[in-house]
């Protein structure tokens, strides 16, 4: 596997400026290292210019905060992912808050046709201007990744199909508004609670979440937001919640997804080091992407 590095240092999709210093936290953190250990080939790191700054700030009540600038993020960083898809590449993608994803699955799904999605989050994502209660469009990307409400992945040029409703799984939610609650319900979406987690363990979620966004697809893509973490493990994310996944959890996790060889393509978001303690969490997100990669111990 020969593996892209690619830098998405964008923060206005969580409005909580420190997330942009992500991809750096992580590098600094001995992503670059901790690949070439494993043997794996590094093709290439690129930083997508995105938008760092807003041309004004967004009115508190905003609906959707720094729609403009998610826009031109999504379509720079979506260009960058599918052109590294179609060298052959694996894209490994540093945030970022989460809106970053609209730009990674524009990009993807210009590719695959038929892509599986996990998301690991605390968070459910999948709010819409109406039922946001923040304005803050990292809470709306997976919402826009399965076309719901009025933004989503179809306004970012050269996308591709939707994300099928029934090759999405959710892992880690704790935290879902209530918007998020009754669509997830009506719409049959797959969500492993960490109530879930509690009662099946890991291993059966994984092998059903690998089950439902595996079936029928061209691959799964892992999106994975560092807050599905336990925030006593990775306190440097944006809007932590208490009871996450541990650190032997989201290790295994990681394993069982290698091992499907089904993986098409990673990103890492909402790392902020300003808020990270010994940049833990970056470091984390390293292992955690090692894992995924393949790394084994014995
Ligand atoms: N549900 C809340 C909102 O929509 C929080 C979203 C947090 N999302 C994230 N990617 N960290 O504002
Ligand atoms: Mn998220
Ligand atoms: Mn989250
Ligand atoms: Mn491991």
């Amino acid at each position: 596997k020969k593996i892209q590095l690619i830098h998405a240092p964008f923060w206005l999709g969580g409005g909580r400026a420190g997330a942009e210093l992500g991809p750096e936290s992580i590098i600094e953190a001995g992503m670059k290292r901790q690949l070439k250990n494993m043997g794996l080939e590094l093709a290439g790191e690129t930083v997508v210019d995105v938008p760092r700054l807003a041309a004004e700030p967004a009115p508190a009540m905003a609906k959707m905060k720094y729609l403009q600038e998610v826009k031109e993020m999504a379509s720079l960083l979506g260009e960058q992912v599918y052109r590294t898809v179609g060298a052959g590449l694996f894209p490994l993608i540093m945030g970022g808050d989460h809106s970053i994803a609209i730009g990674t699955l524009a990009g993807l799904t210009g590719h695959y046709g038929n892509l599986g999605l996990i998301w690991f989050d605390a968070h459910g994502d999948l709010n819409t201007e109406e039922t946001t209660p923040s304005g803050n469009i990292h809470g709306m990307s997976l919402a826009a990744a399965v076309g719901r409400g009025s933004f989503t992945l179809k306004d970012i040029a050269g996308s591709g199909p939707y994300i099928r409703k029934e090759n999405v799984v959710i892992i880690g939610a704790r935290e879902l508004d209530l918007g998020e609650q009754e669509y997830i319900r009506a719409e049959g979406i797959t969500c492993f609670t960490m109530h879930e987690i509690d009662r099946m363990g890991i291993h059966a979620v994984m092998e059903q979440a690998i089950a439902i966004a595996g079936r029928g697809t061209d691959g799964v893509h892992v999106s994975f937001d560092l807050d599905c973490l336990d925030p006593l493990e990775a306190c440097g994310v944006g809007t932590p919640v208490p009871g996450g996944l541990n650190y032997r959890e989201a290790h295994y996790a990681m394993e069982l997804l290698a091992e499907t060889g089904l993986v098409t393509s990673m990103e890492l978001v909402e790392v902020n080091p300003l808020l990270d303690q010994n940049r833990r969490t970056a470091r984390l997100a390293v292992e955690l992407a090692a894992s995924l990669l393949g790394k084994r111990i014995l």
